[in-house]
């Protein structure tokens, strides 16, 4: 039997990086992608079933070439993690349009270029798994989060709106919400950061997502539980809380 293909955008560091390395020692072939050839080798270093394929997802017509050529080589994408994602903390003292498209760009679009091809080619087979990662900071809109935020509320929104739908053509669409995972996204943090996991932790609570059929892969726990409950809150309590992380 053929091994399982994952293919995983933002593998070059971080949680991609992780989920990468975890999903080849459980048997996996693994296709890594992100703009930095370096990142790419350092992650496939002493792991034979790890691929790297270089790609900027802002650039669609790339997409395409890449999603091709690794088809080509390893055989149809089986599950695909879409996580390259950027963040830059923006609030209303240095709000500025150019970096709110950025995110937009990165963040937004380029899971669309990625999700686009591979929904058709998926839809074609009737098989497939297709992962959004999110966050937590896309449950509700918090300070210092005012461009990135927004990208990952779209993407819960996004994979919300597509699942039932996929799901009549046999395709799996689910999204990950993760809490403060310790990675060079979040290590210019400069505010405190509750329940602070290991990339490797991710990486476990992803696969084990993965392995069932949940729409939403969220954690830690006691974490998203907070977040959860301060969806409920109405807005005279949500700013009273909000205000004090300024
Ligand atoms: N760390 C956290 O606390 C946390 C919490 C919630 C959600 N998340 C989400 O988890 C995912 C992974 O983040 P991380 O924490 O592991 O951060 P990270 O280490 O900075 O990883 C982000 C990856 O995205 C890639 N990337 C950025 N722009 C790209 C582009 N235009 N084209 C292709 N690849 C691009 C980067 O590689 P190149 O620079 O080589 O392209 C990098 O490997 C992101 O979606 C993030 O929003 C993280």
């Amino acid at each position: 039997m053929s091994k399982t293909h994952l293919w995983i955008t933002g593998g070059g560091s971080g949680i991609g990086r992780s989920v990468a390395r975890a999903a080849a020692a459980e048997g996996m072939l693994v296709t890594v992608s992100g703009r930095r050839e370096d990142a790419l080798e350092e992650t496939s270093r002493d792991h034979a079933s790890i691929f790297p394929a270089i790609l900027d997802v802002t650039d669609a017509v790339g997409v395409d070439a890449v999603l091709d050529a690794i088809e080509m080589r390893h055989g149809p994408v089986d599950i695909a993690i879409l996580n390259a994602a950027r963040y830059q903390a923006m609030d209303a003292a240095d709000f500025d349009s150019a970096g709110f498209r950025d995110h937009i760009e990165t963040n937004v679009m380029g899971t669309v270029h990625c999700l686009a091809p591979l929904l058709a080619r998926m839809r074609r087979r009737r098989k497939g798994r297709i992962v959004l990662i999110a966050s937590v900071a896309g449950y509700r809109g918090l300070p210092k989060a005012a461009a990135y935020g927004p990208t990952k509320a779209a993407l819960i929104n996004l994979a919300e709106s597509l699942r039932p739908g996929a799901a009549v053509d046999g395709v799996i669409i689910q999204v990950v919400n993760p809490g403060f995972v310790e990675t060079p996204m979040t290590a210019g943090n400069q505010f405190p950061m509750p329940f602070l996991i290991s990339p490797e932790r991710a990486a476990s609570h992803i696969l084990a997502g993965l392995r069932r059929d949940v729409f939403e892969i969220a954690f830690p726990w006691p974490f998203v539980m907070l977040l959860k409950a301060a969806r409920l809150l109405p807005y005279r309590l949500y700013f009273a809380l909000t205000r004090r992380m300024l």
